[in-house]
C-alpha cells in the first residue's frame, strides 16, 4: 500500500448554483489530485458536502419566501447531479444538515468549552429596529474597516478577504430595509483564538511547502494578532447551541462547517461498514489536503487548525493549496450581475472533459486566470481536437483497418521510436512529481507536449504512405504510436477521466483506467481493438457569440 491521503474540499453554500469560478478554484483540483493518487494505488478519502446553514441560506430563503430547508435541499440535489456529470469523484458528498454532523459539531463545541477555549461573554451587536431582530453576518452591510470597500458584508469583506464581526462595519445598514442598526447587548460564546497565536505562528512557519500566497495571507493575519471571535449567532436556522439558556441561538456556520471534514469522514466510515476507519485518515499516518478558493484561506489555515489544536489528537492540515480567482471575459465574476458561466448550463451543452481541459491548462494556481468563450473554442479545436483527439483517432482507425482490428506485431523499434517511447516514460515520471505537488497546470501541459511529439513522429514516419510498399515498418510505427497513446490515456486520466476511459476500451482493455496503475505499459501485440470513434468534436465559431450574448443577461 502506498500513502494515505485525506482530501477535504470546500463545502459550497447550498444557496445557488455552482459556476466555473467554483470549479476552477476548489472542485476540479482536488478531483485531479484524488484520481492521480488512486491510480498510484494510494488510499484516498475525499469528502465534502453542502453548507446548509447560516445567513447565506436564510437571506436567500427570505428573498424567495421559502423555508431555508427547501432552498438547501434543492441545491444539494443539484450539486450531486453536477458532480456526477462533471466527474468529481467524492468518496462522500454529504451536507451539514445531518444528525451525525450536528452531533460531532456539538461534541467539539462542548469539549472546547470544557477546556476553556470557548467562553461566554456579552457583546454589542447591530439590531434592526424596524425588522425587530439582530443582524448577524450577511444581514448587515457597511464599509470595511480594513480596506474601505463600501459594501462589505458582516461576515467577511469580499474585497480584502478579512473575516469581520458585524459590529466592526462602518456606516452599517440592514440588507432588507436599509435602516441603520441600533447597537444592543447579546450573550454569546467566543472562540479563544488569542490562546493559539504562538502555537499557530510556529506551526505556520514550518509549512514551507505551502503556496506563497497562502503563506503570506496567513502570516499577515497572525502578525496583526488574533482576536477572539463569536461563534454563536442570534438566528433560528442552524445547529443548536448545546447549553441551556441558549435555545434561541445557533452555532456560527463557519465554526460548524469546518467540522464537516471530520463528521463527513465518520459518516463515510459508517456507510462503508467500518465505523472506526476514519481514524486511519485523522489519527494515523496520513496527509490532509484542503482544496479551497482564496476567500476561504483564514478559515482553513487559522481557525480550523486552532480548533484542531484545542481538541487535540487529530491531524492538522498538511497543505492548503488555495487557488486564486477566475475572471470571465477579462472581468471579475459577479453572480449578482450574472457575469458568470453556470455549471448546470455548461453541462447541458458541452463536454465535461472539455471544461476540465480548459480549466486545467489555465488554472488560477498562482495568479488569477481568465475564461473566455473565444479561448474555449480555440482550445477545443486547436488543442484538444487537433493535437490529442485527432492523433488518437488517426492511429486507432489506421490500426483497426490495416491490422485486422488488433494491435500489430512490431518489428525492431528504430532509434526514433525508442526516443519517443523514452519521452513517454519521462512524461509519466515528471507528471508524477508535478501532480504530487499539486502543479496541475504544468502537468497537463507536459501531457499535451507528449501528444505533440507523437504527432511529429507520425508525420516523420508516415505509415499511411508506407503501408502501400511494406507492412513491417508501418506495423512498428503504429505499435509505437499506440503505446504512446496508451500512456497518454494514463497521464491524462486525472484531468480527462471520461475520454480516457473510452480510449481504454477502444484499445481493447476491460475494467477501469484507474486500476492499471500510474505506469507505462507496452501494449500486448495481438490484443483486439474496439471499433474507434472520435474522442472529441470540433465546436462551431457561433458558440462564441451565442454564449457571450448570455453573459450579463437577467436570468
Ligand atoms: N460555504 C463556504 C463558502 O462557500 C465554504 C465553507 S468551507 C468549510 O465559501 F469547510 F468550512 F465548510
Ligand atoms: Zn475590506
Amino acid at each position: 500500500m502506498g500513502e494515505r491521503i485525506f482530501i477535504g474540499v470546500a463545502w459550497p453554500y447550498a444557496n445557488g448554483s455552482l459556476h466555473l469560478g467554483h470549479i476552477a478554484g476548489a472542485y476540479l483540483p482536488p478531483d485531479i489530485f484524488a484520481r492521480y493518487h488512486r491510480a498510484k494505488g494510494d488510499e484516498v478519502l475525499m469528502v465534502s458536502g453542502s453548507d446548509q446553514h447560516g445567513t447565506p441560506i436564510t437571506v436567500r430563503a427570505e428573498r424567495e419566501g421559502k423555508a431555508p430547508r427547501e432552498i438547501a435541499e434543492r441545491y444539494h440535489r443539484e450539486f450531486l447531479d453536477s458532480w456526477e456529470r462533471l466527474g468529481i469523484s467524492f468518496d462522500l458528498f454529504t451536507s451539514t444538515g445531518t444528525q451525525n454532523h450536528a452531533q460531532v459539531a456539538q461534541e467539539i463545541f462542548l469539549d472546547l468549552l470544557e477546556k476553556g477555549y470557548i467562553y461566554r461573554d456579552s457583546m454589542l451587536l447591530p439590531y434592526c429596529p424596524s425588522c425587530k431582530r439582530f443582524l448577524p453576518d450577511r444581514y448587515v452591510e457597511g464599509i470595511c474597516p480594513y480596506c474601505g470597500y463600501p459594501s462589505a458584508r458582516g461576515d467577511q469583506c469580499e474585497e480584502c478577504g478579512k473575516p469581520l464581526n458585524p459590529s466592526e462595519l462602518v456606516d452599517s445598514r440592514c440588507v432588507f430595509c436599509s435602516t441603520p442598526p441600533e447597537i444592543r447587548d447579546s450573550e454569546h460564546f467566543f472562540l479563544r483564538l488569542s490562546a493559539f497565536q504562538d502555537m499557530l505562528l510556529s506551526w505556520v512557519r514550518k509549512q514551507i511547502h505551502w503556496k506563497q500566497n497562502v503563506l503570506n495571507f496567513t502570516t499577515g493575519i497572525l502578525n496583526e494578532g488574533l482576536r477572539d471571535r463569536a461563534i454563536t449567532r442570534d438566528i433560528e436556522w442552524g445547529i443548536p447551541v448545546p447549553v441551556s439558556g441558549f435555545e434561541n441561538k445557533r452555532i456560527y456556520v463557519w465554526f460548524e462547517a469546518v467540522i464537516g471534514y471530520l463528521s463527513a469522514s465518520k459518516e463515510w466510515a459508517q456507510v462503508n461498514g467500518d465505523r472506526e476507519r476514519w481514524r486511519d485518515f485523522w489519527q494515523g499516518e496520513s496527509k490532509s489536503y484542503y482544496f479551497i478558493g482564496k476567500d476561504n484561506i483564514p478559515f482553513h489555515t487559522i481557525i480550523w487548525p486552532a480548533m484542531l489544536m484545542g481538541y487535540g489528537g487529530l491531524n492538522l492540515p498538511y497543505d492548503v493549496p488555495a487557488n486564486e480567482f477566475l475572471t470571465i471575459e477579462g472581468r471579475q465574476l459577479s453572480t449578482s450581475r450574472n457575469w458568470a458561466v453556470w455549471l448546470p448550463d455548461y453541462l447541458e451543452r458541452y463536454d465535461p472533459d472539455l471544461l476540465r481541459y480548459f480549466l486545467s491548462v489555465s488554472m488560477p494556481e498562482s495568479a488569477d486566470s481568465d475564461f473566455s468563450w473565444r479561448e474555449f473554442v480555440r482550445r477545443n479545436n486547436d488543442e484538444l481536437v487537433a493535437t490529442y483527439g485527432n492523433l488518437v483517432h488517426r492511429v486507432l482507425t489506421f490500426a483497426y483497418r490495416n491490422f485486422n482490428g488488433s494491435v500489430p506485431q512490431p518489428g525492431e523499434i528504430d532509434p526514433l521510436g525508442k526516443e519517443l517511447l523514452g519521452k513517454a516514460q519521462r512524461a509519466l515520471d515528471s507528471m508524477d512529481r508535478l501532480l504530487y505537488r499539486c502543479r496541475f497546470r504544468e502537468a497537463i501541459r507536459g501531457a499535451m507536449s507528449l501528444a505533440q511529439e507523437a504527432n511529429r513522429y507520425l508525420e516523420e514516419r508516415s505509415p499511411w504512405k508506407a503501408i502501400k510498399e511494406d507492412e513491417e515498418g508501418p506495423a512498428t510505427t503504429v505499435y509505437v504510436a499506440l503505446s504512446v497513446i496508451n500512456c497518454l490515456k494514463t497521464i491524462l486520466y486525472p484531468f480527462l477521466p471520461f475520454s480516457s476511459q473510452r480510449l481504454h476500451t477502444f484499445l481493447g482493455f476491460e475494467g477501469r483506467v484507474e486500476d492499471e496503475g500510474w505506469a507505462f505499459h507496452q501494449l500486448p501485440p495481438g490484443q483486439r481493438l474496439e471499433p474507434p470513434e472520435p474522442l472529441f468534436a470540433k465546436l462551431d465559431e457561433w458558440v462564441v457569440e451565442m454564449e457571450m450574448g448570455r453573459l450579463g443577461e437577467r436570468p
